[in-house]
């Protein structure tokens, strides 16, 4: 069967490699990809939001099966068109994306769904939200409504900032109409993890779980970037508290969408703050998340086509899925300056050392074949992923992969995976 994935970063790469091994598959395209995709697929000039063009090069080539990759074409309606065209994709409808495209939809369902959550306020009038803000006092998180990339939750450590915030996004409409409405929100403290799930709308299966490493410094210091670096399993999440966010969490989430109507398909993402008072949720996402997929990819033992196959056939059985019991650690390489302005085009030398490590993958994300070289040309670069019998052993894998690899600029966090070494002793 003929594949196309969707996007370009290194959640694609990993989905694409692990498409690439099942032996259903005959031909694989990525769109728009990058040089790593561009090993195992063939690369199409097309963009993840061009809807339209992507619709006819589906119909033209006769792909069996699109997978996508980013909220936004999923958001856009992406899933909607394809199958108003008879084809074949994976993925939720927009309908069902809302749950990431709109922050107030997810507040509003998790809370009529008895979904452990923050205390929350919505508003969208700006004097009101400030209001708000002056009446519960700081820390506070501020959330744009809307798709802003990653850009949109301001963690805010005091009153003037969470004002500010609320200029920024609703006054200055810094992320447009996404800024139309806001989420206030109670700020929580604990430890993170993906919980990331696939569910055909009935069934809701949890991947391995994950943890990533959000601000760019190591220690958690310094911005939000799209992730530094991720791990799976998170020892955080254990048996039981798997077992806590799948029947408060995952079941009712699915039962949710379906009383209110929507067939919900795909992959479910909670982003689990795992505080004194239990699991409570951060954010839904309506796709993999990246960079967790690398590691839970080199994890998946199973062919991944008969699953995703199952789900658009709403035959999802676990029986279909089965984990590596091996740790692995995915370090992000980026580029000089991200998560703000940074340079492209710088050549990446050393790839090529990496490939003689056994159980080590250097999936990219921001990159382009220019032939004779590779270079960079995104603020995330490459995400090196390594398998080990253990997280400490697979650490000192992905580090020591690490070490062969430059490019002008890069820079990475060194800590990847230590919040669970310290679960471990
Ligand atoms: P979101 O896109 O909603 O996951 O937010 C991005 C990041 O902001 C999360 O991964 C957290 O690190 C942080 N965050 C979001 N909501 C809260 C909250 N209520 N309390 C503390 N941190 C939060
Ligand atoms: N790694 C976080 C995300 O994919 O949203």
């Amino acid at each position: 069967m003929k594949v196309l994935v969707i996007g370009s970063g290194g959640r694609e790469h990993a989905l694409g490699w692990k498409i690439a091994q099942s032996p259903k598959v005959t031909k694989l395209y990525c769109a728009p990809g990058n040089a790593g995709t561009a090993e195992l697929a063939e690369n199409v000039a097309l963009k993840a939001d061009d809807l339209k063009g992507l619709l006819q090069f589906a119909l033209t080539k006769k792909i069996d099966l699109t997978v996508v990759g980013p909220e936004v074409p999923l958001c856009a309606g992406i899933v909607d068109l394809f199958e108003q065209n008879g084809l074949r994709i994976f993925g939720p409808r927009a309908a069902a994306a809302r749950i990431e495209g709109s922050k107030v939809f997810s507040k509003e369902f998790m809370i009529k769904h008895g979904i452990p959550t923050a205390q929350a306020g919505i508003f969208a009038d700006l004097t009101k939200a400030k209001a708000y803000i002056e009446a519960v006092g700081a820390p506070i998180v501020v959330k744009a409504d809307g798709l802003a990339a990653g850009k949109g939750v301001v963690v805010c450590q005091t009153k003037a900032e969470a004002l500010a915030a609320v200029d920024q996004i609703m006054g200055a409409k810094e992320f447009g109409a996404a800024g139309d409405k806001v989420v206030i929100e109670e700020c929580l403290v604990g430890e993170e993890a993906s919980i990331i799930a696939f569910t055909d709308g009935r069934s809701v299966i949890p991947l391995a779980s994950s943890q990533d490493h959000k601000r760019v410094f190591d220690g958690d210091q310094g911005p939000n970037t799209g992730g530094m670096g991720a791990y799976s399993p998170a020892p955080v999440v254990t048996e039981r508290l798997m077992e806590q966010i799948n029947l408060d969490v995952l079941k009712p989430f699915v039962n949710g969408m379906r009383q209110e109507g929507i067939d919900y398909k795909g992959v479910i993402y909670a982003g689990i703050m795992v505080t004194k008072k239990g699991p409570l949720v951060l954010e839904f996402n309506a796709r993999l998340g990246d960079p967790e997929t690398q590691p839970i990819m080199m994890r998946l033992k199973s062919d991944i086509v008969p699953i995703l196959q199952a789900i658009i056939d709403e035959k999802l059985d676990d029986r279909l899925i089965e984990w590596d019991e091996r740790a692995a650690v995915c370090v992000v390489l980026a580029a000089g300056g991200y998560p703000g302005n940074y340079a492209k085009g710088d050549e990446i030398k050393g790839l090529e050392r990496t490939d003689q490590l056994e159980g080590v993958m250097v999936f990219h994300a921001g990159t382009k074949d220019e032939g004779r070289k590779i270079v960079t040309n995104g603020g995330r670069v490459l995400g090196v992923t390594a398998l080990g019998g253990s997280i400490k052993y697979a650490i000192d894998k992905a580090y020591q992969a690490v070490e062969l690899i430059k490019f002008k600029g890069m820079h990475y966090r060194r800590d990847i995976g230590k919040k669970a070494l310290k679960h471990e002793k």
